[in-house]
């Protein structure tokens, strides 16, 4: 068979046309893609020979019955990339076209020119942004053709990052950094063209996975339930250096900072970077009609007629100082507002956004509706500080905003492990300022906002008049107030939100939590804890469940025995258990030997997330446990009969920051389960 001879790519505009057409209608007959294009059949079809040979467009079967054309096209991830490289080029095109006729009938500027590079007046970034994903048609073709495809299953971050790359929120990115891009992000902020980008956005898996994959392979990405969002197309695979890039990211290779801990603890040791080809959007169940796309926020902007839009960033629930904050911001860059809080991931500890939004919308009728909106943003935060806070401002012009409120310590970690704070309250306006004019957003920036008695109001920290009392309430000073169940001054907040957050923070009395023994085997944890659940019920007001170690291996796992794996599965599930239990209000107490510490760190992180945990460590000796010997057990391990008995012949490790320690030796189980009680009251978890 002769070969045909390669043919060349059509012009620019003729194959974004042909790529467009093709998505929008892969099933047409060729005879109605050349009317759509106005080109002849013989020219089509060379063209598609052409693209087709480049790998941008692959002949499939077709779906309909109609037989009157054989083939069928679809957009290969590599037509996908090359479409949206060449709209790129379209938008901005048209836009100067339109730009040129209305300078010429007006004698002004559109104002829809994008506008790299301004330093003086900020335009509004409100032209349509490049999304990566392909027709709906495409879509449906595309995700049939991917259920063949190796598959990784994304993880809640990993959503987050994909659904902003998708609606054009992270424009320029159009998929994960490679690795050229990654080391240029990680060591200069911008990628390795020179633009501005602060943040690594990576595909992070595992070793497993990375040996089944291969750079020039296309793989899909699912979101927890299976579906498929995207296809990866991989151009790169390779090991980060996560400690540089702690180092140089977050400012210190430190894992009390929250993004250190999860590079280290949390995110895959290779990395995946490559073009994304976007099927459909993450669904979402909850506040559906407050969630935006960049392009929703810019038509919105169009049509309310707003220029200047100025946004704030929050991942807490606004409290007065934040109103005060944003009139001012508003008034201040002559701006319509926008509140644009973070729903995706925030700090771990932070109230959950359900609440946030609930407070939201209860003080937004305390804003002018005619000149503020809010909008819900689905990005998982890094609390990177200062080059979080340019990353922040990227992401709202890419949401067609023209100012940006940076306000003191932004997108703070805390503390490191010297107790220190991570960065100056301050270095975050420095960076933004320091690449404003690249960003293309002008910051209003803010001191801190405290109170000022005599003029029974908000004044930034370096404008209070000399002598005024001024009053403040840090975040740890309010989470203390709601645990304690104490007042929240007018002054501090609104009733509305005080009433929300009262709702999902009750005081600790009214809260769930778990008490959970260790020991060894016949240490008397049982006893101890079935006298306590006997007491608190006879204190009534929560439900209380024993997990005793004996009754959970007869009900929860049955099958598992005592191997160290086995183990940890065991005390992994009475963790779970004992956090749904915390969360629902519960009081969970535990009675495992649980001799492991990581183990135990496990279920109290589990825990934490919704309540107390409290260690009670039952040291009774093993020679007293040996003499006491209750079950005949100690005798069987020393014979042999039973293996890997805890303390004979496998290990248990003692804890060493467990809340209380007790002895039975020589005390009786009523103070023992007493001295649980006045700890439990001490800790503010059941009334005095
Ligand atoms: S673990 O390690 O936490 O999963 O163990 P746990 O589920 O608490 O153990 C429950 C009871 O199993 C009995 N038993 C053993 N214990 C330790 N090692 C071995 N090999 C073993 N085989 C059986 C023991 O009686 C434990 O009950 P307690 O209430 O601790 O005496």
């Amino acid at each position: 068979m002769t070969r045909l001879p390669s043919l060349s790519l059509p012009e620019d505009e003729l194959l974004f046309r042909l790529l467009r057409q093709l998505d929008l209608a892969p099933e047409a007959s060729q005879r109605a893609t050349a009317e759509a294009l106005g080109i002849s059949l013989g020219r089509l079809n060379a063209q598609l020979r052409a693209v087709t040979e480049a790998g941008l467009v692959r002949v499939t079967g077709r779906d309909s019955v109609d037989r009157r054309s054989r083939f069928a096209y679809a957009l290969t991830p590599h037509g996908a990339a090359e479409k949206a490289r060449l709209t790129d080029r379209f938008l901005a095109r048209k836009l100067a076209e339109y730009d040129a006729l209305h300078a010429e009938l007006t004698g002004v500027s559109s104002g829809l020119l994008s506008t790299k590079h301004r330093t003086q007046v900020m335009q509004p970034h409100l032209a349509p942004i490049q999304e990566l994903y392909v027709s709906p048609d495409s879509a449906q073709k595309l995700k049939r053709e991917a259920a063949d495809l190796v598959s990784w299953d994304l993880t809640q971050r990993q959503v987050c990052d994909l659904e902003l790359l998708m609606n054009g929120g992270f424009n320029p990115l159009k998929g994960f950094l490679g690795k050229e891009d990654y080391e240029s992000v990680v060591e200069t902020m911008r990628l390795a063209d020179g633009t501005l980008w602060p943040m690594p956005i990576t595909l992070d898996v595992s070793e497993d996975f990375a040996a089944k994959v291969e750079p020039g392979q296309d793989i899909a990405l699912r979101d927890a339930e299976g579906v498929i969002l995207a296809i990866l197309s991989i151009s790169d695979k390779y090991i980060p250096n996560k400690a540089r890039e702690a180092q140089m990211v977050f400012g210190a290779d430190d894992i009390a900072h929250p993004a250190v801990y999860y590079l280290h603890h949390r995110a895959g040791p290779v990395y995946l970077g490559g073009a994304i080809t976007g099927i459909q959007p993450p669904v979402h169940y909850d506040f559906r009609a407050r969630r935006d796309t960049p392009n929703e926020l810019r038509a919105y902007f169009r049509k309310l007629g707003w220029r200047r839009i100025v946004a704030f960033q929050t991942r807490n629930p606004l409290h007065r100082a934040h109103q005060e904050l944003t009139f001012r911001a508003a008034k201040e860059a002559q701006a319509n507002l926008l509140i644009h809080p973070v729903v995706g991931m925030t700090k771990p500890g932070d109230v959950d956004h359900f609440t946030r939004v609930r407070c939201y919308e209860a003080v937004l009728d305390k804003y002018p509706s005619a000149t503020t909106t809010m909008s819900l943003l689905n990005l998982a935060m890094r609390m990177a500080g200062p080059r979080e806070a340019v990353w922040h401002g990227l992401i709202r012009k890419n949401h067609g905003c023209t100012h940006f409120i940076v306000g003191r310590d932004h997108a703070g970690p805390g503390k490191n492990s010297q107790g220190k704070d991570f960065y100056g309250p301050y270095d975050a306006q420095e960076l933004f300022k320091q690449h404003e004019a690249e960003i293309g957003l002008e910051m209003v920036d803010f001191k801190h906002m405290v109170y000022v008695q005599e003029k029974a109001q908000y004044y930034p920290a370096n404008e209070v008049p000399e002598g005024d009392t001024v009053l403040d309430i840090s975040g740890t000073e309010l989470r203390r107030r709601l645990r304690e169940g104490l007042e929240i001054p007018e002054w501090f907040s609104f009733p509305e939100v005080v009433k929300e957050l009262r709702r999902t923070s009750p005081p600790r009395s009214k809260q769930g939590f778990t008490v959970f023994f260790t020991g060894l085997s016949g240490s008397g944890k049982s006893t101890i804890a079935n006298a306590l659940m006997v007491k608190l019920m006879e204190m009534g007001g929560r439900p209380v469940t024993l997990l005793d170690g004996d009754v959970v291996r007869k009900h929860l796992s049955s099958e598992l025995g005592f191997s160290k794996e086995h183990r940890d599965i065991n005390i992994r599930r009475i963790g779970y258990v004992a956090s749904e239990i915390t969360k629902n209000g519960g009081i969970a107490i535990c009675a495992p030997i649980a001799p492991y510490t990581a183990t135990r760190r496990a279920v109290r992180e589990m825990v934490e997330a919704y309540g107390a945990f409290v260690e009670v460590h039952v040291a009774t000796s093993i020679e007293e446990c040996e003499r006491r010997d209750r079950k005949g057990l100690y005798k069987l391990a020393r014979e042999g009969k039973i293996k890997e008995f805890t303390g004979i012949s496998d290990p248990y490790e003692a804890p060493t920051n467990a809340e209380l320690v007790v002895d039975t030796e020589g005390t009786e189980v009523d103070y023992c389960a007493q001295q649980v009680l006045l700890k439990l009251e001490s800790m503010g978890l059941i009334a005095a």
